[in-house]
């Protein structure tokens, strides 16, 4: 143990009791951990060792998981990637930000949008910021970017209080990893070979005019020479414009482009050398880091020495991929002698996406038993995600939960764990996980956990305390097309309202605890307790809806608009292309 440690942070606590006059109980050792949290983009609850895969190796996760506590009804607060995010960051469901849509924009989709994380929500890196923690987000942030003008970063990750950012201000889109072997690659090219007749043409044209008017005057070859340029200078540009690979593949350093377009494939390797610096200038704690993988969203982008190493396509060679380089970060941890003094948690953002796929090649992640994947707000196979805690010496090693808890629940343990209290002005729907984590309680916090697609509640989870029972009521259920399907295939994307949804009246019922995969609805029939049930929801529903107060949807329009100019550009415009990370 570091003695410098112990001594800073019994400083600290002095400090602190002095400036707000009061002696916090902490169940735990009196010291502050540090803290890093995990999160991995789309990945199934089905693909990892320690939840029952055999055949995808995931060593590093598991061994996480052998070491701390795993949570086995570990649930998103939406199943997309931007609303499932803001409710991680503020412990609140997403309609309560705003961070949700009613007209089926469903994430970000690009780095013109204004949309972002309102800036009076609170995120948990700016409470612990406020402690004196120092806060790195390292990878995907997708809560925005700029609002008014080019370059305002208005929704940058440092006004939310990250002190340090690399990564991805979106997300990995398809154009960002233009592999050989895909479909993404030949349009691209495809471009490039229209692009290079065309400029063929033009140069024939330009050199014949040339010639003809060079007959008259020589200052007329002025003429075709400036037609040619601004001919070529706006090819560029309406190109360049219509490819996301340059305008939202692109990594910072904080306010600064590193590249553009990025280099997918190695992105995954320098955002590990960014967190093992960023631990070794910290080594004195106390920190947060939010690790957040830019894998296993497609394209999944993989290193060479990645590819063909799974028996599961690119995707699982992505998914190894992943688990090398958590094992890389948990190495660094180890070798800095911060294990035991750090809380680590390991989550997905959401389900796996069951549509992403080429042919019979399944290029999206596996949820297991459960019915359904990413984009669907209440069948469980969007939203139940794998997690782990592990904080040696404190949270029990080898433990299992299967009470429900959630995403938003990271928020109030890591602030009440850091010393500092949760917002009191607003709702906060996420709940301490401690009492859970260190067996001083067995049930769950959350009697009631609410599942929206969108704006749109499609259902409810009702865990009673004196019961066995895990009751899950739909009211709004995707129509699975085509017909026979366990997903909505024609649409990439299960929408959320409108005639592709079902409305459930009477409300389909099930029990989780004897019936995981939501197969076999229960009726009047056949469960003594279905009005009972779906009357008590129906309350819990009504209770709920009064806590929600109205604020303007960030994710639609009129606040989310597409503009143009608002995209990043690290080179003289149009011109954005650079790569500061030649060295690697
Ligand atoms: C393991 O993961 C792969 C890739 O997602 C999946 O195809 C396979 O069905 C999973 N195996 C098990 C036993 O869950």
């Amino acid at each position: 143990m570091d003695v410098v440690q112990w001594e800073s942070i019994s400083v600290d606590e002095v400090e602190f009791c002095f400036l707000f006059g009061q002696n916090r109980t902490r169940d735990v050792t009196g010291a502050r951990p540090n803290f890093i949290l995990i999160l991995v983009d789309d990945l199934g609850i089905g693909d990892l060792g320690c939840f029952g895969n055999d055949t995808l190796q995931t060593p590093h996760v598991d061994r996480l998981a052998r070491e701390g506590t795993k949570l086995t009804h570990h649930i998103a607060a939406a199943s997309m990637c931007t609303p499932s995010r803001s409710a991680f960051l503020t412990g609140r469901y997403p309609v309560r930000s705003g961070m949700a849509s009613n007209d089926g924009t469903r994430v970000i989709y690009s780095l013109g949008d204004t949309a972002g994380l309102p800036r009076n929500e609170t995120t948990f890196a700016e409470l612990l910021r406020d402690q004196g923690y120092s806060t790195a987000l390292i990878g995907k942030w997708h809560q925005g970017l700029n609002r008014h003008v080019r370059g305002d970063h208005h929704h940058h990750p440092s006004q939310h209080g990250f002190d340090y950012f690399y990564g991805m201000p979106l997300t990995l889109v398809d154009t960002c990893w233009p592999d050989p072997s895909r479909d993404t690659e030949l349009a691209f090219s495809g471009r490039m070979g229209r692009l290079v007749q065309h400029l063929i043409a033009l140069a024939v044209v330009t050199f014949v005019l040339g010639i003809v008017l060079r007959w008259f005057c020589v200052c007329c070859l002025l003429v075709p020479v400036s037609v040619l340029l601004i001919v070529l200078l706006s090819y560029f540009w309406s190109e360049s414009h219509q490819s996301s690979r340059y305008w939202d593949c692109l990594l910072m350093r904080g306010h600064d482009i590193t590249e553009q377009p990025m280099k997918a494939e190695r992105a995954g390797s320098i955002m590990v050398e960014e967190a093992t610096a960023f631990l070794e200038r910290n080594q004195n704690g106390p920190f947060l880091l939010f690790f957040s993988f830019l894998h296993v969203h497609t394209p999944l982008p993989t290193a060479d020495a990645f590819l063909g190493t799974s028996s599961h396509g690119l995707y699982g060679d992505n998914v190894q991929e992943m688990d090398a380089m958590l094992g890389k970060l948990l190495e660094a941890v180890d070798r800095l002698a911060l294990t035991n003094q750090t809380l680590v948690y390991f989550a997905s953002d959401h389900g796996g996406h069951l549509e992403a796929r080429r042919g019979q090649t399944q290029l999206g992640g596996w949820n297991g038993r459960f019915k359904g994947g990413k984009g669907m707000g209440g069948w469980e196979g969007g939203i139940r995600v794998p997690g782990i805690v592990r904080w040696p010496g404190q949270v029990t090693t080898g433990q299992v939960i299967d009470e429900p808890t959630s995403l938003m629940d990271v928020f109030p343990t890591v602030v009440a764990l850091a010393g500092a209290e949760v917002p009191q002005d607003r709702q906060i729907d996420g709940r301490d996980l401690m009492p859970l984590l260190l067996g001083q309680q067995q049930h769950s916090e959350h009697e009631f956990l609410f599942h929206y697609c969108e704006v749109y509640l499609h259902a409810v989870r009702w865990r009673p305390r004196h019961s066995p029972a895990t009751w899950k009521v739909h009211y709004v259920t995707p129509v699975f097309q085509p017909p026979g399907a366990q997903g909505c295939y024609r649409s990439y994307f299960c929408p959320c309202s409108g005639d592709q949804v079902t409305y459930h009246d009477p409300p389909l019922l099930f029990d989780l605890s004897r019936d995981p995969s939501e197969s076999t609805p229960l009726t009047r029939d056949t469960e003594t307790l279905y009005d009972v049930v779906i009357r008590k929801v129906g309350e819990a529903v009504r209770e709920h809806r009064r806590s929600v107060l109205p604020v303007p949807i960030q994710l639609s329009r009129p606040r989310n608009r597409h503009d143009p100019w608002l995209r990043p550009c690290c080179g003289l415009f149009p011109f954005c292309l650079c790569d500061r990370e030649g060295r690697r």
